[in-house]
């Protein structure tokens, strides 16, 4: 996978460079940005071409087929002179484009509004390498899908790995041969979609922590009481139960129907009650393996932090944060929850713009998108 980088500074001077971004932005109610992470991440990039001299058109997906990307340009304002197609690759775009100055950067519309994207259709990806002279893709939160702006564009154009696309692989990459002493910390739920994952790293790491929804899983499956608890469809074998790499939470937070909220030993749970955290009992038993760890891997918060238990979240974080570890932390709702804590971000380490797409290179060690760059 080569990177931007590798180009000489001379030959980005005037070319047009689209860069797929995944600036697939939260909007909150009123339809602004509600969380600018992915933006910033990926920012380096195109400031890094503009700077060069070239013509940076960025495409990015966002939200449902129908939805503007309209806001996104509008944060993007804010961090230089960007202006807004609202067009994709038809007769606006090209005129736009044609139009583009060295250094100018500009966003194009929603991707995902032509429906040939998702399709991977050549037509499409053809129609879009025609906007440019080279192909940068920096959208690894999207990698693992087979879109045309993803998977088919590279076909027609010299391709290269952006700065976020390429720190990303990187970092991934290290999670997947940790240094050891070595703790991975998995949250969230689907048992079943878990699974080979979990198993992966019950290999790959010194101790591999289950946290969030998966815990329940955990619980049942060893005949414990769940009460209301959200539950997978399948649940953990013993191969998974008794490997001794593998730890459970120690205790839980549970809620009860009239909103009162105790914490427990995972025996002691109750048919009105619903798992919805971990407890302190289960943070001091991590504390010490994430104190002896020279890798952390993290994904998933430990609870529902979106229904506002991120406490036991908080402590987790606080505690990665004075680790001198190399940490590696994203995938699911991760970086939301971990804002939410407002731990700061550069103590913990290499932080993904990945959600499924972090999970999914986790375990196959390469994505449609990445391919698509060899
Ligand atoms: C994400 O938010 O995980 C990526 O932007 C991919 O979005 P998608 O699940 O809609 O393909």
């Amino acid at each position: 996978m080569k990177c931007i980088d590798e180009i000489p500074a001379s030959e980005l001077k005037g070319k047009r460079v689209l860069v797929r971004n995944d600036f697939n932005l939260p909007l909150d109610a009123k339809g602004n940005v509600a969380d600018v992470f992915r933006l910033k991440q990926g920012w380096k990039t195109i400031q890094y071409l503009s700077e060069r001299g070239a013509r940076v058109i960025s495409i990015s997906h966002i939200g449902r087929e129908g939805d503007s990307i309209e806001p996104v340009a509008r944060e993007m304002k804010k961090l230089g002179r960007v202006f807004f197609i609202p067009d994709i690759a038809g007769r606006v775009a090209q005129e736009a484009v044609a139009t583009m100055k060295d250094g100018d950067i500009a966003l194009l519309e929603n991707v995902r509004r032509d429906a040939r994207e998702k399709e991977n259709e050549e037509s499409f990806a053809r129609e879009l390498a025609s906007l440019a002279d080279i192909y940068v893709d920096d959208a690894f939160a999207a990698a693992h899908r087979t879109h045309a702006s993803i998977a088919g564009v590279p076909k027609f154009l010299p391709s290269y790995a952006g700065f976020l696309m390429r720190d990303e692989v990187t970092n991934i990459d290290a999670a997947r041969s940790p240094e050891h002493p070595s703790l991975a910390i998995l949250g969230g739920a689907k048992f079943e979609t878990k699974a080979p994952l979990i198993r992966l790293l019950l290999e790959k790491y010194d101790h591999l922590f289950i946290t969030g929804a998966l815990a329940n899983d955990v619980f049942k499956a060893r005949g414990l009481p769940v009460g209301r608890s959200l539950i997978s469809k399948e649940l953990p074998g013993e191969d998974i139960l008794s490997n001794p790499h593998f730890l459970a939470p120690a205790d839980v937070t549970v809620e009860r129907p009239d909103g009162q909220v105790h914490v427990k030993k995972p025996e002691e749970v109750g048919a009105e009650d619903k798992i919805v955290d971990i407890g302190p009992a289960t943070v001091a038993m991590l504390s010490t393996h994430i104190a002896n760890a020279k890798f952390i891997l993290w994904a998933g918060p430990t609870g529902m932090y979106e229904n506002g238990y991120i406490h036991y979240t908080q402590g987790i974080a606080e505690l990665i944060a004075k680790s001198d570890a190399k940490k590696v932390i994203g995938g699911g709702d991760t970086i939301a929850a971990i804002e939410a804590t407002g731990v700061p971000q550069e103590k913990l380490g290499f932080l993904s713009t990945g959600g499924g797409a972090m999970l999914e290179y986790l375990l196959k060690g390469t994505l449609p998108g990445v391919e698509a760059l060899q």
